[in-house]
């Protein structure tokens, strides 16, 4: 379940071409089980329907705080009163400039201005031309929107509809959502670096051939995102995947196993924890040829002889960092049956105080997993859900071992 389920979030759209994002943002949130209760400006009508966004919230929208539907005629009261936080996307420069100076004069900053400051937290999004974003006025309004404890984005770059290109596009929803999440998730891993291993690795056999395996990498994104949204700075090196970087987190792209060994060490100092997700390879060829091995019609086939690759998750163990106690290792076991005695005989192997075990087969490339967390007291199950719950279990847990 995602940290955002159950919330009860106030959608206000201001006017901006970024209202259309707006639409998918919500879609996104009602799914992740929020109750979103849209209120809208007259000018963000002139960009989205209020019945389009009704549709999509399942709930009235709000756009005059002269709507008689409310008992007691008070929108701008009893809107901020059952929510868990407003969130303004888009959010125009001339509103932040409105939120800024106190403004009231429509629904949604009348809203805003009512809120209960310490319980209701106001985020917003920024959409806006690129000249409109980087003049001195709205960089002094963001500034001073911060300092007034108002949460503020940040903004996408790139193509805008004006035609121009640069900062001050609104995010993606996918993105606030990210944002959003964060913002709910307690920041039990502040002030922590947290490097994550995550993929498969390749080994090159030629130059258009190599070895891989079926590893997806989501287990280890889910558990850099997981460390990202706990409030840790994160690195995450990773092998050959087609998935997404989370926000906030530095990522490495890395192909073999040595290079994945080069990429930990480099980054290794000042880390605290350090989690290795990757399905490494054990073996490479031992010659990698510089040119493609060619079919000669003979029926010959290549000899194929292996060297074992660096165990990366060994030497980390072995650093002066985790001998003396600064770096906590994280070790995972993908086995195909008896995961406790494996798991078990692998954390001593290992020499890593938790080891986590799941059944490969069964988890790679897929959404979901179950696992098993094992350490020096026994082992306990976290049992079937999925990848990005699972994650979030998993840093609660490793978060305590730390702090
Ligand atoms: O020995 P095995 O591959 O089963 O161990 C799995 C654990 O060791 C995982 O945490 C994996 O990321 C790590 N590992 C590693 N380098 C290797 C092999 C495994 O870091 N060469």
């Amino acid at each position: 379940m995602s940290t955002l389920a159950g919330k009860h979030i106030v959608l206000g759209l201001s006017g901006g071409i970024a209202a259309f994002k707006s639409a998918e943002l919500c879609r996104a949130l009602v799914k992740e089980g929020v109750t979103v209760q849209v209120v809208m400006t007259e000018a963000a009508e002139h960009f989205m329907t209020a019945v389009t966004m009704q549709a999509l919230s399942g709930r009235p929208v709000y756009t005059s705080q002269w709507d008689p539907r409310e008992a007691n005629n008070m929108a701008h009261i009893n809107l901020s009163r059952e929510s868990d936080a407003i969130l303004v996307a888009p959010a125009s420069a001339d509103f932040m400039a409105k939120l800024l100076h106190g403004g009231a004069d429509e629904l949604l900053s009348l809203m805003c201005l009512a809120r209960p400051i310490d319980k209701v937290p106001l985020i917003v999004a920024p959409a806006m031309n690129r000249e409109m974003w980087n003049n001195p006025a709205t960089q002094r309004n963001v500034a001073q929107l911060k300092a007034d404890g108002i949460h503020v984005l940040d903004v996408g770059q790139g193509d805008q509809a004006c035609g121009e290109t640069g900062d001050g596009r609104m995010l993606e929803a996918e993105e606030i959502l990210e944002d959003l999440e964060a913002f709910f998730t307690p920041k039990t891993l502040a002030g922590k670096s947290v490097l994550v291993t995550a993929g498969p690795t390749y080994e090159a056999i030629d130059p258009v051939r190599g070895i891989t395996n079926l590893s997806s990498g989501k287990m280890g994104f889910a558990i850099a995102r997981a460390a990202r949204m706990a409030g840790a700075e994160v690195t995450l090196i990773s092998g050959p995947v087609s998935l997404d970087t989370p926000r906030g987190v530095k990522r490495v792209n890395v192909r073999s196993a040595r290079e994945m060994l080069q990429a930990v060490q480099a980054n290794l100092p000042d880390q605290g924890v350090f989690v290795a997700t990757a399905a490494v390879a054990d073996w490479r060829p031992a010659n990698s040829a510089d040119q493609k091995i060619k079919k000669d019609g003979s029926g010959q086939t290549p000899e194929l002889t292996f060297v074992e690759n660096p165990d990366i998750l060994a030497t980390v163990t072995r650093s002066p960092a985790a001998l003396k106690g600064d770096l906590f290792c994280v070790g995972f076991a993908a086995e195909s049956h008896d995961l406790l005695a494996h798991a078990t005989a692998k954390r001593l192997r290992k020499q890593v105080p938790l080891l986590v075990g799941n059944i490969g087969p069964a988890t790679f490339g897929q959404d979901d997993n179950a696992l098993l967390l094992v350490d020096a007291l026994g082992a306990r199950e976290l049992p079937h859900a999925s990848k990005q719950a699972l994650a979030v279990e998993l840093i609660a847990d490793i978060a305590r071992r730390v702090s």
